[in-house]
Formats: structure tokens, C-alpha cells, sequence
């Protein structure tokens, strides 16, 4: 390859951290649960799957406190963060500290069809029951039949780029 940078096999996780680091975002939060048992996790592995019918996929770590939340509730919402909402998503990436249903604090949020919350100035709200999940090394793919969907189409996105949060740039 004539690329700057080649990572050959032995060091291919940390050529793909790389490229991944350079993949720019948007940046979501899953949230499952209710009340005291609510959990979130901040996460850019989300792509819809198909229209027929309505689903959407998120990976998410098996060793964390949102995965078990997801498992259990048999729901999850993904929050689409706008611009302004990087503290919502410090928060729920454990950059503040704050753990478990305390991550929730100070933001606004709202139940939605399935029982999960939804942030209340996400740019999307889309809220999903677990229609499977497939397990894939460290994390679990949950695959999620959308339920019900909110959106605020004047808001622009948080977008991550090369370890730190950005706003989308003009249009060319
Ligand atoms: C921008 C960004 C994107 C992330 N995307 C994911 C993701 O898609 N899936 C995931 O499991 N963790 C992802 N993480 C990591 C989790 O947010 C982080 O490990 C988690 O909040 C730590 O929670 P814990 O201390 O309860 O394990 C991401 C973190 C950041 C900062």
C-alpha cells in the first residue's frame, strides 16, 4: 500500500483504533431502564438496518453496567446528540465520575413508548425493544425494532472525530 501509515497484522487492532479514531461520528447515548435501575452509555456504534420493518443496531461492551440494563429491560432508546450536548455525552462516556443512574442528573429526560429514556433535546429520540441480539467477541450487537420516534430536524449534530467532540462544518 502507498498510504503514510501501514499496520501489519501483528498491529492490526491498533490500526484499526487508528482508522476508527479517524472515522467521524455522530454521537449517540443508549439508555435502558427505569427509574433507579436507568442506565446509559455513550456510543457511536449505531447504523439503522433496514425499513421492512424499522430496526436499528448498537454494539455495546458486555462488561458494562448499560449492557446488563439493555439485557434486562428488553429496551433501548438511542439519543442522537446535538451540538450543545457534549456534557451529556462526558457524562455518559464516564468522564465526570459519576456512575449508574446518577450519570442521568441534571438533563431532561423523558419516557418513551418502550419505557426507555429519551434525552429531551436529543436531535432523535428512537426508541426500540430488542429484537436480538448477537454476541461478537467484547461487545453484543442488539439489534432493535424501532418503536416509536422523535425528532428535531432544526438542531445539527455532535460529531466525534480523533478523540475530541466537534460541530459539523459548513456545507460544501
Ligand atoms: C465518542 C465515544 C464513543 C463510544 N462508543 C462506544 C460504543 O459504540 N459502544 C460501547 O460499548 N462503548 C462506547 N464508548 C465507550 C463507553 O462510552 C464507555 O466505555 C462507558 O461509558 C464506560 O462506562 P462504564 O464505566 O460503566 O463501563 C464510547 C466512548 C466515547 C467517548
Amino acid at each position: 500500500m502507498t498510504m503514510p501509515m501501514l499496520y501489519p497484522r501483528p498491529d492490526v487492532a491498533e490500526g484499526l483504533k487508528a482508522a476508527m479514531r479517524h472515522v467521524a461520528s455522530s454521537v449517540t447515548v443508549i439508555t435502558a431502564g427505569r427509574g433507579a435501575a436507568r442506565r446509559g452509555i455513550t456510543a457511536t456504534a449505531f447504523t439503522s438496518v433496514t425499513m421492512e420493518p424499522p430496526t436499528v443496531l448498537v454494539c455495546i461492551n458486555r462488561g458494562g453496567a448499560a449492557h446488563e440494563a439493555i439485557t434486562r429491560a428488553g429496551h433501548f432508546c438511542v439519543n442522537v446528540l446535538c451540538e450543545d450536548a457534549t456534557d451529556v455525552a462526558a457524562s455518559f462516556a464516564g468522564m465526570t465520575g459519576k456512575t449508574g443512574a446518577d450519570q442521568f442528573e441534571g438533563f431532561e429526560w423523558v419516557e418513551t413508548a418502550s419505557g426507555a429514556p429519551a434525552y429531551a433535546y436529543a436531535q432523535a429520540a428512537i426508541s426500540c425493544s430488542v429484537a436480538a441480539c448477537h454476541v461478537a467477541g467484547s461487545h453484543s450487537i442488539f439489534i432493535g425494532q424501532v418503536e416509536e420516534v422523535a425528532i428535531d430536524p432544526d438542531r445539527t449534530p455532535l460529531l466525534h472525530f480523533n478523540r475530541g467532540f466537534h460541530r459539523l462544518g459548513a456545507r460544501r
